[in-house]
């Protein structure tokens, strides 16, 4: 479901030389530490400020970071902590510790004490990390797969660098590439297949195939069919843009959608696979309903013509015994369905509101029946 989670899950499991800088969330590979790790990490984590053009407290460590670094006096070889460096990321240097959104694993820290203290060498084999042009991200970032998918799991705050609205701050605005008002087009990110709705099919990961979606009847749901169309808000709180709160960013949730039935006079209960909801019920109560169930038929939710007696005698008064004798739903509900037990009046079925339109002769009053019908006279017969 989640391909791009489990590879995450997957490279943080199994390789603990892989590290996930504080301010940044992407993947980084120190391999075995030296210049190598080293290089790496300043490429990730500290190039974006400290760039040629940017040259943070004046320093580039985009052009000749060795050189900036040993050159500049900023490190000691064989001497640690004689290192503004290493005070630096320790955070024990006047101005605050480095980089300023969060200290490096400690870890981390140490392949950089190592390397200082093993004389500080130029040696790496590797080609240089990228640095500079994509600021503080690795190659391949501006591909919507990278920085797309890191901005929809939250794997780092744009907000930090790209500013609270995303235009722009210490990084460039999203709209040099993203059009005006994507932020309020709800199917920037996710949806679109079906409707203009921001529904899925296609979820936030991308995958539009149903099978692998959290919640696959959505189009079900919002087409109109022998219920009204279901607004979005019956089942979750609706962001009038990606930058509401808890939407996308603040989300104590990232990447996960939240079932809020705040739509619902009588709420319900999604479990991450089934609905307990009147909508599903008989009239009389909640009713539970997988979401992989498929299409639901007359009988599904409640009785209809072809249930058994049992099924029947489970719904409310003298049902069953109308249906016994051959009166047809439509008989007293001819507003919803009509004779051949088509949906008429979609807006007033499961609507939470039982509606009754009973025949031309016939009159209802507290529970009781009055007048002639199907051959057989009512004086105020119960219907319980
Ligand atoms: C968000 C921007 C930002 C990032 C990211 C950042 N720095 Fe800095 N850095 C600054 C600023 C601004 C200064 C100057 C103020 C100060 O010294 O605190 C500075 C100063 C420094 C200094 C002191 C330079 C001197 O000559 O006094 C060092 C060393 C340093 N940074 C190292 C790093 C390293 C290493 C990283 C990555 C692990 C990093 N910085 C990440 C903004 C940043
Ligand atoms: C630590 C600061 C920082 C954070 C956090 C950050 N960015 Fe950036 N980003 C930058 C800087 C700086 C640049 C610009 C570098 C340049 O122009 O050379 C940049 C550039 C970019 C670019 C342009 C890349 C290219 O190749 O042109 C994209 C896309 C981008 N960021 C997306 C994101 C997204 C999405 C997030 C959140 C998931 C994010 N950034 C978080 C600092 C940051
Ligand atoms: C260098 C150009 C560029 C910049 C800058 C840029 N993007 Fe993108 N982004 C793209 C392209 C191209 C796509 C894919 C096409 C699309 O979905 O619009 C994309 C896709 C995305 C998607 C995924 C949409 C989906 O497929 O679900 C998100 C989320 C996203 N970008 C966030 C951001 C954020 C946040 C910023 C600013 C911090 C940003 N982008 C800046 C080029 C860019
Ligand atoms: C009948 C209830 C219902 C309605 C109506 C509904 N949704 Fe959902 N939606 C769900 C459920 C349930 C989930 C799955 C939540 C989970 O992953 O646990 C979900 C998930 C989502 C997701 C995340 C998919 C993913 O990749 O995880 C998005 C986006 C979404 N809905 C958008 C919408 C939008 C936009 C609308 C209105 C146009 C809408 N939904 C209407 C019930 C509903
Ligand atoms: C920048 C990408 C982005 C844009 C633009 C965006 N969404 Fe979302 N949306 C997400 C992500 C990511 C989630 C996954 C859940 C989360 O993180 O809360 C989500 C989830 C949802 C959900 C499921 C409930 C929830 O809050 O988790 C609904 C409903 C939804 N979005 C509606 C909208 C609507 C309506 C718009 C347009 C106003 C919109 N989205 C625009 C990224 C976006
Ligand atoms: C998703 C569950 C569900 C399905 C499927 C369903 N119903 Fe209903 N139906 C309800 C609920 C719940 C009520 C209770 C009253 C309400 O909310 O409108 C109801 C009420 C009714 C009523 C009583 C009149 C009314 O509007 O309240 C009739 C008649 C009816 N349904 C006929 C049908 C027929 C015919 C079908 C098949 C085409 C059908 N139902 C399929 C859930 C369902
Ligand atoms: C003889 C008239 C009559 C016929 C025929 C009839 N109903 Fe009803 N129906 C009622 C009455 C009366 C109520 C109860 C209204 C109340 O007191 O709230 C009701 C209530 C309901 C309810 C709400 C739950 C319940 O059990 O009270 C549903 C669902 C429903 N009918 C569906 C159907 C369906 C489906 C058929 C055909 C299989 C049907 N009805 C046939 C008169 C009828």
């Amino acid at each position: 479901m989640r391909p791009f989670l489990l590879l995450a899950a997957l490279l943080a499991g199994c390789d603990d030389t892989i590290f996930y800088p504080p301010a940044h969330g992407r993947p980084v590979d120190i391999g075995d530490g030296g210049w190598c790790g080293v290089r790496a990490v300043l490429a990730s984590s500290c190039g974006g400020c400290h760039s040629a053009a940017g040259a943070a407290g004046g320093l580039d460590l985009e052009t000749d970071p060795h050189a900036a670094l040993v050159d500049g006096g900023l490190v000691v070889p064989g001497d640690p902590d004689a290192s503004l460096l290493l005070a630096k990321l320790d955070g024990t240097a006047a101005g605050g510790a480095m980089p300023p959104s969060g200290m490096l694993d400690s870890a981390v820290r140490d392949a950089f004490r190592d390397w200082v203290a093993a004389g500080a060498d130029a040696d790496c084999s590797d080609a240089p990390p990228p640095i500079g042009g994509v600021g503080p991200h690795p190659a391949g970032w501006a591909a919507p797969d990278q920085h797309g998918m890191a901005a929809k799991f939250q794997q780092l705050d744009c907000r930090q660098c790209h500013s609270d609205t995303l235009t722009g701050d210490v990084g460039p605005a999203c709209t040099s590439c993203h059009t005006e008002g994507w932020l309020s087009d709800c199917t920037s990110c996710h949806g679109g297949v079906d409707s203009p709705s921001g529904a899925p099919p296609q979820d936030i990961d991308d995958n539009d195939d149903l099978a692998y979606s959290p919640f696959r009847p959505h189009t079900a749901h919002l087409a109109p069919g022998a219920h009204a169309p279901i607004a979005c808000e019956t089942c979750h709180r609706v962001p009038s843009s990606a930058l509401a709160e808890g939407h996308v960013f603040a989300d104590g949730t990232p990447g996960r959608a939240e079932v809020v039935f705040t739509g619902l006079a009588t709420g319900g209960a999604w479990n991450g696979q089934q609905c307990t909801v009147a909508c599903h019920g008989n009239g009389r109560g909640p009713g539970t309903v997988d979401h992989q169930a498929g299409p639901r038929q007359c009988d599904s939710c409640h009785p209809f013509l072809t249930s058994s007696e049992a099924a029947l005698e489970s719904m409310s008064g003298e049902h069953r015994d109308h249906v016994d004798e051959g009166i047809l739903c439509s008989a007293c509900h001819a507003g919803t369905v009509d004779s051949t037990g088509t949906i008429v009046g979609p807006a007033q079925h499961v609507d939470g509101t039982v509606q009754l339109q009973l025949p031309a002769g016939m009159t209802r009053s507290g529970g009781t029946c009055t007048g002639t019908c199907h051959g057989e006279v009512h004086t105020a017969n119960s219907w319980l």
